[in-house]
């Protein structure tokens, strides 16, 4: 059985659906939604955001967050995969078609 978790992106409430095995990033991008990002790998931090509800993992050892940016929720969506339904928040998130 698959395993997808449903991801809602505030404020503009986008809502994605993350397959198993994929990063939120990824995700977003095959749903068609533009989240930022540049590095792709963890270290860049431009697509830093926080979770307001639910639980992720990055896929990498040390993301680049400090401890308290990740006791207050924020995340790397490029290496971060779901491991419950969640609640995303990123203001500059966006449907790739849209100006
Ligand atoms: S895109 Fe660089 S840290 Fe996510």
């Amino acid at each position: 059985m698959t395993l997808h978790r449903r991801v809602l992106v505030v404020p503009a409430g986008l809502a994605i659906v993350v397959p198993a095995g994929l990063t939120l990033l990824a995700a977003a991008l095959a749903a068609g939604v533009r989240l930022p990002s540049s590095c792709r790998n963890g270290t860049c931090r431009e697509c830093r955001c926080r979770v307001l509800e639910g639980e992720v993992r990055h896929t990498i050892a040390w993301p680049g967050l400090d401890a308290d940016e990740r006791r207050d929720g924020w995340v790397l969506p490029c290496v971060a995969e779901p491991l419950t339904d969640l609640v995303l928040e990123q203001p500059r998130a966006a449907r790739v078609d849209s100006p």
